[in-house]
């Protein structure tokens, strides 16, 4: 058959209120134009993340019922750390309630004042947390990866060249640990392929350079790579990710993405040194190391969750959705990143809206467009996101690279006829693309101002 169907049925539904565009006219301006701040009562499809908004599967729900809720020893954390184990191969294993808590133990053990960590690209909590111990965040993606209409099967994949040259000119002293991210988030979603994952651990093997990955969206990776490169047609996922994780030495985890969990995250290793001091600062700020600021109730789901996320009709119904949405979008008109990614499709607005210059905004302007024609949220991951603002001057200093708009797909959560419906408001937002104009801020924080800014569209 051709047609690729979900492969789950629906046991509990949660209603969706419909709005008017009228009442959203409202709601926006109450929000100040900011899609941050509007109720999720008030949205129709909420595209904002892919992160701990998946639906649970009934198995998840009975481990749930099941979690061992005890301070010490739990049963569910066992449970958690013997399907860890055995996916991923590391010796130890450390929860965490999401997976910046992961980033910020990790990095506080290995990362000093001064020093280098090499990335694909660092997702934005990532970078944050290297900055934190006043070291540098570098992104190393080749250059394809940066280029929003370049098709490459593995945009995502590290510059071997790059690293090699920033060990030698950094010095190994400087580097704690290489770090790769799959999928490469910022970068659109995209893939690194088996043999980058080798060549990456050969050149962190050669300078005794530990090697971690950015694990969130694994089991995605992991069947880009069934099918897309060469030789793993006809392996199983599972021997895939083990693959995978046999090139590292441990990795982070957001748990709210391909652990198909609400809440969770871990880090893991195969250093019982350095796993001890890890264990020592998660005491101090998640919890005891068998439950790491987590319910025995969300080991389960997460346990459960990892196994899920690897079955291979699943994946093919994610990636194949993911990959509708994109060709019918690029259909439409709009220019996107391709080859699309595993969780989300991300609009290239400055190619979209020329009319409007990157300081007006044209992401946030088209973000606001897709809520006010069909209640439906994104996120803007542009120059808002990104930009420098001199509160001297009062203008932005630095711009962003691009000017995306990503519709991040949540797991499980929306059919097929609420993409089409996506589609169809996409398709009268392009109709009336020229209409669209700009916006300008009137309030923001000193960081991480996309969050909280409040906006104004600016009359044509
Ligand atoms: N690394 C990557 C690649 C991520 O995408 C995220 C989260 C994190 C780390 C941090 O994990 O949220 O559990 O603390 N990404 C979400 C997103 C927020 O919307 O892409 P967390």
């Amino acid at each position: 058959m051709k047609t690729i169907i979900e492969p789950f049925k629906i046991k509990s539904v949660e209603p969706i209120k419909m709005s008017t565009r009228k009442s959203r006219e409202f709601y926006l301006k109450a929000a100040q134009y900011n899609p941050f701040l509007i109720y999720s009562k008030d949205v129709i499809i909420d595209l904002l993340t892919d992160s701990g908004t998946g639906a649970m599967s009934s198995e998840q729900w009975a481990g749930i019922m099941r979690g061992d809720e005890s301070y010490a020893g739990s049963t569910s954390f066992l449970r958690f750390e013997r399907t860890i184990k055995n996916l991923m191969g590391f010796e130890q294993v450390i929860p965490t309630h999401q997976g910046r808590a992961a980033e910020r133990i990790l990095f506080s053990v290995m990362v000093k004042s001064g020093d280098v960590v090499p990335n694909n690209t660092h997702f934005d909590t990532t970078r944050a947390n290297v900055e934190f111990q006043k070291a540098e965040a570098r992104d190393l993606v080749i250059d394809e990866g940066k280029q929003p209409s370049f098709e490459h099967p593995f945009k995502g994949n590290m510059d071997i060249k790059k690293l090699v040259d920033t060990i030698e000119t950094v010095g190994v002293s400087r580097i704690p640990l290489i770090m790769v991210t799959i999928t490469n988030n910022s970068g659109g979603g995209q893939p690194v392929s088996m043999e980058n994952l080798r060549q990456v651990s050969e050149v962190a093997n050669s300078y005794n350079i530990p090697f971690y990955l950015d694990a969130c969206r694994f089991a995605e990776n992991a069947y880009f790579i069934k099918i897309r490169e060469e030789g793993y047609r006809k392996k199983s996922i599972i021997s895939i990710v083990k693959e995978m994780f046999s090139y590292a030495d441990g990795c982070t985890m957001s748990a709210k993405k391909d652990g198909i969990a609400n809440i969770g995250g871990f880090l893991c290793t195969n250093d019982p040194e350095l796993a001890q001091k890890e264990k020592d600062l998660l005491i101090l700020t998640e919890g005891f190391p068998t439950y790491g600021g987590l319910a025995g109730r969300d080991l389960e789901a997460i346990a459960i969750g990892l196994t899920e996320a690897i079955d291979e009709d699943y994946l093919k119904y994610r990636i194949s959705s993911t990959a509708y949405l994109g060709k019918k979008l690029i259909e439409i008109g709009f220019p996107i990143v391709v080859p699309t990614g595993g969780h989300a499709i991300y609009i290239d607005a400055k190619k979209l809206l020329p009319q409007i210059p990157p300081h007006q905004y044209p992401g946030w302007a088209l973000a606001c467009s897709f809520y006010l024609e069909g209640g439906i949220r994104t996120v803007e991951i542009g120059s808002v996101m990104f930009g420098k603002h001199d509160f001297d001057t009062g203008k932005d200093v630095e711009l962003a690279q691009m000017e995306l708009v990503r519709m991040a797909i949540p797991r499980r959560t929306y059919t097929q006829s609420q993409i089409d419906y996506v589609i169809e408001v996409a398709q009268t937002i392009y109709k009336n693309k020229n209409k669209i104009t700009g916006m300008k801020i009137t309030y923001q924080a000193p960081f991480l101002r996309h969050f909280s800014a409040k906006f104004e569209p600016i009359s044509s």
